[in-house]
């Protein structure tokens, strides 16, 4: 069951959302002495990313990852690393060492793809066929029901066996790669950041929608975790 959580205005959301990951983080790391995070890009988590990188958290403690990547080298406008690195790494003094890159800038997304799921088995010492246990999975959802590079209709959907996967997203004419459905589900905290009455509309179909055609954010839901939806009132204005 998903714990609903809404907040007055952007900036609660913000502060309960930076209160929320900053104690996931100590927690992991009381517990596992390590934290390992993916995060999400586009506009939303950006205040988020600031605001964590204000304040003196373990990050020599932290593996950072993404749930997903544009196919752009991490310099372009477009990529979520490059967003990621100018909100949290670089302001936060994260090592290199602790975040680990798609590497976008592969030209076949598959390769990218493979690589990627590598860099993450190696990264988490996983075993052959062991999914990772991401302590923090940060997700946001498009208007279209979309979260991370999962799109409504996409071959992606279907994956049962890889970690990562890549995925040609017509609509944008553009290829992206993503973590993959059970993938995301097996995160131990996986928390959906949504702000923005324009996203009201999804968050209603996800939350209180039919179950026939589910969209992606609406199979988002963790095999043994928490999942945790944080909203501002605008983007919960259509539930009941
Ligand atoms: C991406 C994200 C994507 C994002 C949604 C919402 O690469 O764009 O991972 O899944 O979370 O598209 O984006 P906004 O936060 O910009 O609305």
């Amino acid at each position: 069951m998903a714990e609903l959580l809404r907040y007055s205005t952007p900036a609660e959301l913000y502060a309960a959302a930076h209160a929320r990951v900053r104690d996931a983080i100590h927690a992991a790391i009381d517990e596992f002495g390590t934290c390992s995070i993916a995060l999400s890009g586009g506009k939303t988590p950006q205040p988020l990313y600031q605001a964590l990188a204000r304040e003196p958290l373990p990050w020599t403690k932290t593996k950072i990852f993404f749930a997903d990547e544009r196919c752009v080298p991490p310099h372009h406008v477009d990529s979520n690393y490059r967003m990621v690195q100018q909100t949290l790494l670089e302001p936060a003094h994260v090592s290199p060492a602790n975040v680990f890159r798609v590497p976008a800038e592969v030209p076949e997304p598959e390769r990218a793809a493979e690589q990627y799921e590598g860099t993450i088995r190696t990264a988490l010492q996983l075993r052959r066929r062991q999914w990772p246990r991401f302590d923090v999975m940060l997700l946001g959802i498009g208007d279209d029901g979309h979260t991370a590079s999962l799109f409504p209709g996409s071959p992606a959907l279907d994956e049962r066996d890889k970690i990562v996967a890549s995925a040609q997203v017509e609509k944008l004419r553009a290829a992206r790669i993503t973590l993959t459905l059970p993938a995301i589900n097996a995160s131990a905290l996986i928390l959906f950041l949504v702000q923005g009455a324009e996203k009201a509309a999804a968050v209603q179909a996800v939350l209180e929608g039919r179950s026939q055609n589910p969209l992606p954010a609406a199979r988002v839901k963790p095999m043994t975790g928490k999942l945790v939806w944080m909203m501002d009132e605008t983007a919960a204005s259509k539930l009941g």
